[in-house]
């Protein structure tokens, strides 16, 4: 039992039974090639233990958002195939989501799921926050437990969320503070400091008074971040950043000019990175830090031109003495991006997920396995 939640030993035999393993097998696939399989291969642990016990193992996972309707853009086909190479015992069902009933939590659709199974397994981390068919309806009528890999996120997630070691640190990118602002307040309850970075930095910065020029900014949550910096949390904001002038992101061709500026910016101007200066004092951060969580870029990093933020971020990590996790999604991509995705303590799969286990301290789909 981990959290209250039963594990695979727990289950009992399986030998000769029909087991049902809700994976979340929902990976870049470009052109019909699997680009990061992380997922799949995550998976394997459980798919393999339960094989050689004897069961007789039916995946099943969604892809994309296929919004209720079969669609061969998001076909399990090249999963499948992939699967096959890795875990051939295993059979993979299509696509849930080509289901209505899958994200509506259908109770004819749960039916279907579980009709022929003797047992339910979740190993669907990135997944788990979803109260979909799939991922709270099965263990309310089969005996349930949860695969190695939720197991391992939840272990991870967990204890860094009740007893980090300190200074624990935490470092939030992307666009919006919108998204993150529940998990942001969260985090303040548990953390020693935390480094704000990303498109969002400059809601924080025009709250402290700063001009933003063109960065992005949400003018509705600037009072939000103004009394969070008014809280007496200690909040790294950047300094400089890495401005585009003129010119388009993705398109080097179309000009402009890349400056490092003050985080004052003039109109015109749009903050797409932090600066060397910022990062520079990011990681002295990092440096000191027991424990360190990192979800969202620093920065436009799938621009060449405003990777090095981000890049800096991801290789201080990697260096760090400190307990380093990446939360799933694009700061996960970034470490792979980088190449030291290998050196970071944990890498979750779920993006999401991760974040709303940090913050609630539970997911449905772990609830749902207490049942
Ligand atoms: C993810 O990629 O974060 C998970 O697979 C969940 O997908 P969803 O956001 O479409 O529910």
């Amino acid at each position: 039992m981990i959290n209250g939640v039963p594990e695979l030993e727990d289950l009992g035999d399986v030998n000769g039974k029909n087991v049902l393993v809700r994976v979340d097998f929902n990976v870049p696939v470009r052109d019909g090639v699997i680009t990061d399989d992380l997922r799949i291969r995550s998976a394997l642990p459980t798919l393999k233990w339960l094989v050689e016990q004897g069961a007789n193992v039916t995946a099943c996972s969604h892809l994309g958002r296929p919004k209720g309707t079969p669609n061969p853009e998001y076909s399990m086909d090249p999963v499948r195939a992939h699967l096959a190479t890795l875990a051939p015992e295993v059979k993979l069902l299509e696509n849930l989501r080509f289901n209505p009933g899958e994200t509506s939590n259908d109770p004819a659709f749960v039916a279907e799921l579980v009709a022929g199974q003797d047992m339910y397994v979740n190993d669907a981390f990135g997944a788990s926050h979803r109260e979909h068919a799939s991922i709270v309806g099965p263990p309310q009528t089969l005996p349930g437990a949860m695969g190695r890999l939720l197991a391992n996120e939840v272990e991870v997630l967990m204890g860094i969320r009740t007893q980090p070691r300190r200074p624990f640190v935490a470092i939030m990118g992307g666009a919006k503070v919108s998204d993150k602002l529940s998990v942001i307040e969260a985090l303040l309850g548990v953390v020693d400091q935390l480094i704000i970075g990303g498109g969002m930095a400059f809601t924080f910065l025009a709250a402290q008074g700063h001009s933003v020029g063109d960065s992005l900014l949400e003018e509705d949550m600037i009072e939000t971040c103004r009394a969070l910096l008014d809280s007496g949390a200690r909040i790294h904001v950047p300094h400089d950043v890495t401005a585009l002038v003129g010119g388009k992101l993705f398109e080097p061709e179309a000009g402009g000019e890349v400056r490092q500026m003050s985080a004052d910016l003039p109109d015109g101007a749009m903050g797409v990175d932090i600066g060397p200066g910022t990062a520079a004092a990011f990681v002295d951060v990092i440096n000191e830090a027991g424990t360190v969580l990192w979800n969202g870029p620093m920065g436009v990093f799938e621009d060449p031109r405003f990777e090095a933020g981000t890049r800096t971020i991801a290789n201080a990590m990697a260096e760090a003495g400190a307990f380093t996790v990446v939360g799933g999604g694009d700061s996960a991509a970034a470490a792979k991006q980088f190449g030291v995705d290998v050196d970071m303590d944990h890498v979750s799969t779920g993006g999401g997920a991760s974040l709303e286990l940090i913050e609630e301290g539970d997911l449905p789909g772990l609830a749902a396995l207490r049942r």
